[in-house]
């Protein structure tokens, strides 16, 4: 397979929940061609088994390098990626494939010897990537795994910043309040709740997530295969399984808001 620097970024997420990988991907490489996927007629992933998590990703992967030609693909999902991302390295040996993962080495590295909650998806808690992680450098900090079901779906409806989420995450974090050192969000949705997390957390926790990682990753790599695009206008299109038009308004609306 040849690759040119002219081909697309690919960046999959079971939504909109990406696009904050997204934001971070663009601020480093301003320049290239996104093609954004969301698979929202099935989302959300987390809730669902891992073997679906992992079917819904390889199909909708085989769908967008089916359609567009693709140099990198970014799986800005933490579900799909504890799911699925050595089958996709398997399946496509040559291509530049990023992966996103909570960012309890971030963490850790901040504060060591603290308190870290990390909060994610069901399947990403659950899964064997995440019992790894937290051997190799959750060893010297207190976790504390956290979840939050329902979040997704506010996030995915636009209601990021609403009585709801305040209303579903007030219980799930004051319990925490003046406890933690930091709290992970690894989930890509989560960051969109930043502002409302915070409230309730208060100024004293510091809000971690793998994006910028991610986005340094996906740079470091296409600069070392000599894949990046030449200086000029980037762009991105949005695409999705679910509806069309209210999928790009909203990952839209979020791309272009300023992170907090
Ligand atoms: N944004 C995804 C993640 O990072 C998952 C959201 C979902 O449950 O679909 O884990």
């Amino acid at each position: 397979m040849a690759f040119s620097p002219n081909d697309y970024i690919a960046v999959f997420d079971s939504g909109v929940g990406g696009v904050s990988v997204l934001r971070h991907l663009k601020r480093l490489m301003p320049c290239e061609r996104y093609i954004y996927y969301g698979d929202c007629a099935n989302a959300p992933y987390g809730k669902r088994s891992t073997e679906q998590v992992r079917q819904l990703t390889l199909a909708a992967v085989e769908k967008i390098l089916a359609e567009h030609p693709v140099k990198a693909l970014v799986v800005a999902c933490n579900t799909a990626t504890s799911a699925a991302i050595g089958h996709l390295r398997t399946l496509y040996p040559e291509l530049i494939v990023i992966g996103i993962e909570p960012a309890l080495k971030l963490a850790a590295d901040r504060f060591p010897g603290g308190r870290i909650g990390v909060m994610a998806t069901d399947v990403t808690l659950r899964e064997e990537k995440f019992d790894l992680l937290l051997q190799r450098w959750g060893a010297s900090c207190r976790v504390d795994k956290i979840s939050a079901p329902g979040l997704v779906e506010l996030v995915e409806q636009g209601l990021e910043h609403s009585e709801a989420a305040f209303g579903l995450l007030e219980p799930i974090l004051a319990p925490y309040k003046g406890k933690l050192d930091a709290l992970v969000l690894g989930c890509t949705h989560y960051p969109f709740a930043s502002a409302v997390i915070r409230d309730i957390l208060g100024p004293g926790t510091a809000l971690l997530d793998g994006g910028d990682g991610t986005a340094r990753e996906t740079l470091h790599r296409l600069q070392r295969a000599d894949l990046l695009a030449k200086p000029g206008d980037g762009c991105v299109i949005f695409k999705t399984s679910g509806e069309e038009a209210a999928f790009k308004a909203l990952a839209t609306r979020l791309l272009n808001t300023r992170e907090v």
